[in-house]
């Protein structure tokens, strides 16, 4: 029997991903996507950080296809994005994922000013979290919060990139340069020597003196967390692409060896890299959707093929592994999870396993629009 070509395998995908993002539209209506539950999604109000996943697979769509369903239900979801910033519905660091596949993307798709101006608005409140003397940006909490306020967290790196296009856009250089110091931190602290990773770094708010390593969604202080390990890959080779330092790259280098060399045989990472109990092995394949995104970028900052390779690996595994098949099922992906020490979500859909999966086939195909890395000039 003829085995059907990588390239056709990847085109018959994303013809099925397409498929299922259109067939949603009318099954969310207006809400937003979070997590699995059997074949359907639990949806939500735009509250969480969660929310731009869902705009951001249908920008992904609209960028590959003719159907104006994709824009026009985009765009209707973003007034929900200028509520929750008048609001100032759960406001975190999160804001980076929030804005950049919501409004950065309407701006890019369709030339949105308005849109833009959004955007702008929510780096100039992601910026307010940026603290000094320790210069770093706050995850979670009230900006000095007595808990959280020397808090950071690995996926913070992939918030960077609303603020580093802000300076792009403004000309400020506070953004860029804000985010700029808040991933050396993250490089410094977050990454071991052996290229693992800390969930979280805390540090003395008032000095800003380093304290220690922790996590929060990971197996113990001392584990390396998939999906956050993930971010970091794919966060650095970002950084890389919009600063001039080296260390970025290699930083992104190092986590993504330490990704790939603690692969199980069926390329699908556990959900930590240290699990010490078999019971807990749930996969996750957000991670590796993340991953495969932040390889191909690597490979398109560096031209080394072996990166390229690395991520298509990860797809293909992805495909053969965790791809939903059954005609009825909401999600792309299969076997995500969510967060395992608190049990929500433990081998399930995830919206944005989805949406970096989308990214990764668009990606491999050169069709990739790019919500994260610095403005194409035409
Ligand atoms: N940023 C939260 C998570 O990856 O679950």
């Amino acid at each position: 029997m003829v085995q059907p070509s990588i390239t056709d395998e990847t085109i018959t995908t994303l013809a099925n991903c397409l498929g299922r993002v259109r067939q949603n539209i009318a099954l969310f209506n207006g809400r937003f996507p979070n997590s699995g539950n059997g074949t359907t999604y639990t949806l939500n109000d735009n509250v969480n950080w969660l929310a731009a996943f869902w705009p951001g697979l249908l920008w992904l769509s609209d960028a590959v296809s003719n159907d104006p369903i994709f824009r026009e239900t985009a765009v209707s979801l973003l007034p929900t994005f200028y509520t929750r910033l008048d609001t100032q519905t759960h406001i975190t660091h999160d804001l980076g994922f929030l804005y950049s596949l919501s409004a950065r993307a309407q701006w890019q798709q369709t030339g949105d000013d308005a849109a833009a101006q959004l955007a702008l608005v929510a780096a100039a409140q992601l910026w307010k979290r940026y603290r000094r003397p320790g210069h770093y940006i706050q995850a979670w909490g009230p900006v000095g919060d007595a808990e959280k306020g020397g808090l950071i967290i690995a996926d913070t790196m992939m918030n960077l990139p609303l603020l580093f296009w802000a300076s792009e856009q403004t000309g400020d250089d506070r953004y860029h340069e804000a985010a700029y110091h808040h991933a050396q931190n993250s490089r410094q602290f977050l990454i071991r020597e052996d290229g693992s990773s800390f969930h979280t770094y805390f540090f003395n708010q008032e000095t800003g003196e380093p304290l220690k390593g922790s996590t929060h969604q990971g197996f113990a202080e001392d584990s390396c967390w998939a999906r956050g390990h993930a971010w970091l890959i794919y966060g650095f080779a970002l950084a890389a692409q919009w600063c001039d330092d080296p260390q970025f790259l290699e930083a992104a280098k190092q986590t993504a060896v330490f990704f790939l060399n603690n692969l199980p045989a069926d390329n699908i990472p556990l959900w930590d890299f240290r699990l010490s109990h078999d019971e807990l092995a749930y996969r996750d394949s957000s991670a590796a959707a993340i991953a495969a995104c932040g390889l191909l970028r690597i490979a398109a900052i560096t031209g080394d093929e072996t990166f390229r390779a690395q991520g298509n690996l990860l797809i293909d595994a992805l495909i053969h592994e965790c791809l939903e098949t059954n005609p009825a099922g909401q999600g792309l992906l299969k076997h995500g999870a969510l967060h395992i020490p608190k049990g929500w979500a433990p081998d399930d859909y995830l919206i944005f396993g989805d949406y970096f999966f989308l990214e990764a086939l668009l990606t491999r195909k050169n069709k990739n629009p790019d919500f994260w890395g610095p403005t194409k000039k035409e």
